[in-house]
């Protein structure tokens, strides 16, 4: 996601650095702009080559007014990014996380600027979908609310504003949809096509809840529910077992060519 986000950023005409730690994930990022840049290029969209001149690969966190973080969702590494950023970014900037589930709070605690702390949460595909769930920690002020509601804006997309509770909005309901898709999966209702159909064809949604965590990663599903079902401590956000089986097996969705589906 760190790719889209970057480019959403870059085509609204300010400057990106962007960095990761994982060998070969920038020149995949920033190949999967191209390619993105080239389609919506065709629709009027900006030039591609002038988007990508204004983003930067570089080798760490670098000073900037605001860091989007987009790593893995683990809150340790999370963490240990968030405080190095308060080393590094001027006391001003704002340090903003694209989590889809780590509690924003326990981030800002980690930093010596915990009112300039805020989720900045994007979804997938981030240059075709217009949401971002703006998440405000406990310690967040209205000026860094403001501010991060008004970036959205800027970058064509709508905001809507969640307290930080477990899942926020989005997670608490889509996990629980993708959640009972894998049970009834397991149970033996149905097959996944017909699942994702009656999805697709019944309540018009884009895609089916089972092609769809094949898209968000079923190890990051899983990593969401974990959250969802200790911080709300209700068993029905217990992962599904099959969910489990399939992370277990590698089968982590479209990134490893199989989840629920084969790709
Ligand atoms: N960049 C630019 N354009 C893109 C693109 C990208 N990365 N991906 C797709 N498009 C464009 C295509 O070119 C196409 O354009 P035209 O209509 O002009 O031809 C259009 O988007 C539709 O794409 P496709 O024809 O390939 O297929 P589609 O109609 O099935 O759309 C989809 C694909 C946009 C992914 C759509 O299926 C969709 O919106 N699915 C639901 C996605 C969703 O729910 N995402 C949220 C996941 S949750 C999350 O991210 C956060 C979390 O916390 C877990």
């Amino acid at each position: 996601m760190g790719g889209g986000i970057a480019q959403v950023v870059a085509a609204s005409g300010r400057r990106v650095s962007l960095h990761d730690e994982v060998p070969g994930a920038v020149e995949r990022g920033v190949a999967a702009m191209e390619r993105s840049l080239t389609k919506l290029a065709e629709k009027g969209g900006p030039d591609p080559a002038e988007v990508l001149e204004r983003v930067t690969p570089v080798d760490g966190l670098v000073p900037a007014d605001l860091m989007i973080e987009a790593v893995v969702e683990d809150a340790g590494v999370k963490k240990a990014i968030f405080q190095a950023a308060d080393g590094i970014l001027p006391a001003e900037a704002i340090l903003a996380s694209n989590t889809s589930s780590i509690p924003i709070t326990t981030l800002a605690a980690a930093t010596g600027r915990p009112d300039r702390v805020i989720g900045m949460h994007f979804f997938n595909p981030v240059p075709v979908l217009k949401l971002v769930e703006v998440i405000r920690a406990v310690q967040t002020s209205d000026e860094t609310t403001t501010a991060i509601v008004e970036l959205a804006g800027d970058l064509g997309k709508v905001a809507a504003e969640a307290r930080d509770f477990p899942g926020f909005i989005s997670n608490r309901i889509l996990m629980p949809f993708v959640n009972e898709a894998a049970h009834a999966l397991m149970e033996g209702v149905a097959e996944p096509e017909a699942i994702d159909t009656i999805a697709k064809l019944g309540f018009a949604h884009p895609m089916g809840p089972l092609a769809l965590a094949d898209l968000i990663g079923l190890d990051t599903c899983v990593s969401i529910m974990e959250v969802l079902h200790e911080g709300l401590g209700d068993p029905k956000y217990a992962p599904c077992p099959l969910l489990r089986q399939y992370v277990q097996a590698g089968r982590l969705g479209r990134k490893t060519g199989r989840g629920f589906y084969k790709y």
